[in-house]
């Protein structure tokens, strides 16, 4: 349980099958611009395989925390962070944080990136992933892995071999 900066705490904990419910609400909840920043192009709703895909991650190539506020159930999930190896480049690491519109800003999504990176498969030489040029609260999320640099417009590098 984590204190954000407002003073609400906030439960991390590993996500599972029985999130699909509660991580659908979740995803129709979030604005547009949140959607296209974390999935590129986002479908209209979560449902179905991609759903149960993403509340089951074996827990070693693909692991994924949800943080749900404590005060108040019925808020349900208010953020999601996932690391995962690309299955056609096994030494590279994806990864995928989404905050509740309301709740940003607070450290929540620092909390998570954190998170991610101790519990992070391994061994993996890099983390490659998709980081808009605006996107500045993700790209410094990014620091707890390491430096990250820019490969593209929309790639971003980060070594994890040292
Ligand atoms: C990226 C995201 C997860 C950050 O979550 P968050 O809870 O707001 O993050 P934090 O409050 O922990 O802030 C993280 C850092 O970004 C900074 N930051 C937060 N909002 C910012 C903004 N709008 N502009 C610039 N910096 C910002 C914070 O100051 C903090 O930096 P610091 O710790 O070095 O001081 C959240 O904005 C989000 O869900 N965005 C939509 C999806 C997305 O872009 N995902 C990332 C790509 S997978």
């Amino acid at each position: 349980v984590v204190t954000l900066a407002d003073g609400r705490s906030v439960r991390i904990r590993r996500i599972a099958p029985s999130d699909a419910d509660a991580l659908a609400r979740a995803y129709d909840d979030l604005s547009w611009e949140a959607k296209v920043a974390r999935f590129g192009s986002p479908p209209a709703e979560l449902r179905g395989d991609p759903l149960s895909y993403l509340v089951s991650p074996d827990g070693v190539d693909h692991v994924a925390f949800v943080a749900e506020t404590t005060g108040d159930p019925a808020a349900g999930i208010v953020g999601v962070g996932r690391i995962l190896r690309y299955p056609d480049d096994p030494d590279s690491l994806d990864i995928g944080l989404t905050v509740a519109d309301d709740i940003r800003g607070l450290g929540l999504g620092r909390v998570l990136a954190a998170a991610l990176a101790v519990h992070r498969p391994r061994p993996a030489r890099r983390l490659l992933t998709a980081v808009g040029r605006t996107n500045d609260a993700a790209l410094r999320l990014l620091t707890e892995f390491g430096l990250p640099q820019r490969r593209t417009d929309d790639l971003v590098e980060v070594d994890l071999s040292g």
